[in-house]
């Protein structure tokens, strides 16, 4: 996607492979600073914290991670132990262990003396195929946009949660790339992106990249999005995923729910976009998906700038109040129309997945 009109990826490996560049995302918006990933610390270190984030980025980075865990030392203890720290940084979004195998399969087999270019090659061809599930998702999800701009001739609504655009994927986005695909079709379309309290992806990081590529958009309180709905102001949500059960159980950032709940009372078709990697085949239902619990700070404190360009933490809550930061929540099957994957979009239950996966049960 663009940034300052230059297509950007959100990572990518020098082409020396002395290092991987991110964009820093705790910095955004107030300011784009790229960051070079020198070792498997550094990789670490960047999702836990969230320099990375979103699921499929998670998963690339993680990725990248292991390549960069090599260089020392290429032997399975070593392997072992890159993807044991890896797998450790972040708990809910399903295509971080989902890379980490990848890995573990492609190099496992493998003389140590060969590891360290085969982990380059597969972190460079798994973030390729990001982009390319990406794009799929993409006009998965124009068909749908486009079908409502026909019936009804007007600006399409979007309404979507967090950040699961380009800012989340290597490149297009999940949620967010069916609304680049309408808006490079021409189709009027305006985004309601919602802040997501506690950390604010949507405020600091949708509305930065919809800003970036010229995409209409307004930001909201999260509070505002069920009476935007029962105003007959939102036409769809669609939000992404962090692990999608095999029966369709929805797992994203806290507050998808809520959405969720509202858009079913309002009858405003809620949809998933998710790739593949995002389906955990192992579990029968969202209940046994891992919610992350994040530090309390969160909550109590808020980031931001001054009117002269300092980033400042501020504190929201009286010091002795005690804080509580579930990160994800788990929307059920039945509140979602449908779910948007690279395949196509099928229907958000066991049946409707595996038709489009009939390799995935056997995963
Ligand atoms: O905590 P985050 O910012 O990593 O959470 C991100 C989300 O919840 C996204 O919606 C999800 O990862 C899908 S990203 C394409």
């Amino acid at each position: 996607m663009n940034i300052q009109g230059t297509p950007t990826r959100t990572i990518h490996a020098r082409p020396d492979c002395s290092g991987v560049e991110i964009i820093d995302q705790t910095l955004l918006p107030h300011r784009l600073e790229f960051r070079t990933l020198h070792t498997l610390d550094d990789a670490a270190e960047a999702i836990a914290v969230m320099r990375v984030r979103g699921a499929p980025l998670i998963g690339a980075t993680a990725a990248y991670g292991v390549a960069l865990g090599l260089e020392d030392d290429a032997h399975d203890a070593a392997l072992e132990a890159a993807c044991a720290r890896l797998l450790a940084t972040r708990p809910t979004a399903v295509n971080l262990r989902w890379a980490l195998e990848r890995m573990q399969g492609v190099l496992v087999p493998l003389p140590a003396a060969q590891r360290r270019a085969a982990a380059w090659n597969e972190a460079a061809a798994l973030a390729d195929e990001d982009v390319a599930l990406n794009q799929a998702i993409g006009r998965h999800g124009l068909a749908l946009i486009r079908a409502h701009h026909e019936r009804t001739a007007r600006t399409v609504q979007v309404m979507t949660h967090c950040n699961a655009g380009w800012l989340a994927t290597v490149d297009w986005g999940t949620a967010l790339a069916p609304v680049y695909a309408a808006f490079e079709a021409g189709i009027p379309l305006h985004v309601w992106v919602s802040e997501t309290r506690p950390r604010n992806q949507g405020a600091a990081l949708t509305a930065w990249e919809l800003a970036q590529h010229g995409v209409p958009h307004t930001v909201i309180a999260d509070n505002a999005a069920g009476h935007l709905m029962q105003q007959g102001q939102v036409d769809l949500v669609i939000v992404g995923a962090d692990r999608v059960a095999a029966n369709g159980d929805v797992a994203n950032k806290i507050g998808t729910y809520l959405k969720a709940l509202a858009a079913h009372d309002n009858r405003v078709p809620f949809y998933a976009a998710v790739p593949g990697p995002t389906i955990d085949w192992r579990l029968a239902n969202g209940s046994g998906i891992p919610i992350e619990e994040r530090a309390a700070a969160e909550v109590t404190h808020i980031q931001g700038a001054t009117d002269d360009g300092h980033v400042a933490s501020v504190r929201l809550t009286p010091p002795q109040s005690r804080a509580a930061n579930p990160a994800f929540d788990v929307t059920p099957a039945r509140l979602v129309t449908g779910i948007i994957t690279d395949r196509g979009v099928c229907p958000a239950t066991a049946a409707g997945l595996a038709a489009l996966y009939p390799e995935g049960g056997r995963a």
